[in-house]
C-alpha cells in the first residue's frame, strides 16, 4: 500500500503493564549517533496517578507527545474510543511506523487503525500464548500479532506459536525481554519495603516474620468478577495469612469488585495488609525480598523469575511458560487445595530456585534498536530477518 511517512517511530502506551515496557525502548531509540526519531503516545487507558504518574516519574519515561485521554469503559467502548482518537493523530504524525508492546486493549487498538492505513506495525512481546482465548488480552495478541510486520519476542518458543498461526517467521525477531531491562536499571533503586509500609502508616515489624512474608496481586476478571471465585480466593489467601503475613496492593478493578460483593471482612485481619497500587520501585522493593509472590499477573511471573523468588500463579494457564520451565513459577490455577499444598511446598523446600532466559539480560532494547535502524535505513528493500 502506498502512504507517505515521515522517518520516525510512533510509540504507543496505555497501561500499567506498557509502562515498563516502553521505559527503556524510549531510552534506547532517542540515545547515541544513531538515534532514532521517536515520539510517545498515551491513549489514556491508565490514567490515576498510582496507576501511571508515578511509574512514569520513576521510570524516567518522557511526558507523552500526544495523551487521548480515553480513560475507562468497556472493552468494545475502550477500543472504539482509542481507535477513533487515534487516527486523526496517525494522519498528522504520518509515523514510518508505529510501535505497541504487551497485550492491553490500547495495543490492538491502535495496531488495528495503522494496520489499515499501511503504516507498519512493530509488536513488541509478540507471540506469547496462554491458548485461553476467555482471557480478553489473549485475543489482543492473536490479534495484534497477525497484523504487525515486526514481531519482536522474549523466548524462542514464540516463534512455533506464531508460526502455527500462519505468521511469516521472517518476520518474528528473538531480542528478549524489555521489561527486564528495566528491572535490571532499578533494581538498586528499589525502595526498602520497610520504607514502603511505614509511608502507609503500617508498622514494618510485619516484614520479619520468621516465615517471611507473602505478597500478593489480583485482578484478573477470570478472578474477581465471579463473587464465587474471588470469595474462594479470598478465604484461601486468609488460611494462608495465618502462616505468614500478606502484603496485598489492591487494584481498582479488585477493590471495587470486594466492596460490591460484600467481602471486605474476609480481608480483615493484622496479617493482611491492605495498600494502594504501588509504584514501580516499591513493588520491586517488596518483591525482591519476599518469601513468595501469589499473582495472576503476567509481568510479575517473568518479574520474580528474574529476581529467583517462588512466584504462585493463581490462574489455570500462562502465556509465559518459559516461567514454568525455567523460571520460578508454579500454575496452580484458583482451587484452595493446589494454592495451599503449593505455599505449603514453598515453605518447606524454598519453592523453586529456576534460571534466567536466554536474553533477559538488560539489553532486549538495545537489540530492538540495533535491527530497528538497520530496518529504517532499508524499508524500500524487503525484510530480511535471521533468527
Ligand atoms: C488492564 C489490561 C491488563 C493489565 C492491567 C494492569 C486490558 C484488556 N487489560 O486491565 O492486561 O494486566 O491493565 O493493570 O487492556 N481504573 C482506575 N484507574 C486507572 C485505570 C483503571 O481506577 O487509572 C479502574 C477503572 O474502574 C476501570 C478498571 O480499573 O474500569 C479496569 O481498568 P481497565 O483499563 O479497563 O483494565 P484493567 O483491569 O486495569
Amino acid at each position: 500500500m502506498n502512504h507517505t511517512t515521515g522517518a520516525g517511530i510512533l510509540c504507543v502506551v496505555g497501561a500499567r503493564p506498557n509502562f515498563m515496557k516502553i521505559a527503556p525502548l524510549m531510552a534506547a531509540f532517542r540515545k547515541g549517533p544513531n538515534a532514532i526519531p521517536a515520539r510517545l503516545l498515551h491513549t489514556g487507558q491508565h490514567y490515576d496517578a498510582a496507576m501511571k504518574e508515578s511509574f512514569f516519574h520513576q521510570l524516567g519515561i518522557p511526558e507523552p507527545d500526544i495523551d487521548l485521554g480515553v480513560g475507562s469503559g468497556s472493552h468494545a467502548l475502550q477500543t472504539a474510543e482509542i481507535m477513533k482518537r487515534f487516527e486523526p493523530v496517525l494522519d498528522a504524525e504520518c509515523p514510518a511506523a508505529i510501535l505497541v508492546v504487551g497485550d492491553v486493549n490500547s495495543t490492538i487498538a491502535c495496531a488495528l487503525v495503522a494496520s489499515k492505513k499501511g503504516i507498519p506495525v512493530i509488536h513488541v512481546e509478540a507471540g506469547l500464548r496462554s491458548y485461553d482465548r476467555g482471557m480478553p488480552e489473549e485475543i489482543n495478541r492473536v490479534l495484534t500479532d497477525q497484523i504487525s510486520d515486526l514481531l519482536f519476542t522474549t523466548e524462542r518458543d514464540a516463534l512455533g506459536n506464531l508460526e502455527r498461526e500462519g505468521v511469516d517467521g521472517t518476520r518474528v525477531i528473538f531480542t528478549g525481554n524489555v521489561m527486564i531491562d528495566t528491572l535490571r536499571q532499578h533494581l538498586e533503586r528499589a525502595v526498602p519495603g520497610a520504607d514502603t509500609l511505614r509511608a502507609s502508616g503500617i508498622d514494618p515489624v510485619l516484614l520479619d516474620d520468621s516465615s517471611g512474608y507473602a505478597l500478593l496481586t489480583l485482578h484478573r476478571p477470570s478472578n474477581v468478577d465471579d463473587p464465587r471465585v474471588l470469595r474462594r480466593l479470598l478465604e484461601t489467601l486468609r488460611t494462608i495469612s495465618e502462616q505468614m503475613p500478606l502484603l496485598f496492593p489492591v487494584h481498582p478493578r479488585t477493590r471495587a469488585r470486594i466492596r460490591e460483593a460484600g467481602f471486605s471482612d474476609l480481608l480483615t485481619s493484622p496479617r493482611i495488609v491492605q495498600l494502594e497500587p504501588l509504584g514501580y520501585l516499591e513493588m520491586l522493593g517488596l518483591m525482591r525480598h519476599a518469601r513468595l509472590v501469589l499473582t495472576d499477573s503476567g509481568g510479575l511471573q517473568e518479574e520474580t523469575t528474574a529476581l529467583g523468588v517462588p512466584c504462585i500463579t493463581l490462574r489455570e494457564n500462562t502465556e509465559r511458560p518459559i516461567t514454568v520451565e525455567q523460571g520460578t513459577n508454579t500454575v496452580v490455577g484458583t482451587d484452595a487445595e493446589k494454592i495451599l499444598a503449593a505455599v505449603a511446598d514453598v515453605l518447606e523446600t524454598g519453592g523453586k530456585r529456576g534460571r534466567v532466559p536466554e536474553y533477559w539480560d538488560g539489553q532486549a532494547a538495545q537489540r530492538i534498536k540495533a535491527f530497528l535502524v538497520e530496518w529504517l535505513a532499508g524499508r524500500d528493500s524487503p525484510v530480511a530477518v535471521a533468527n
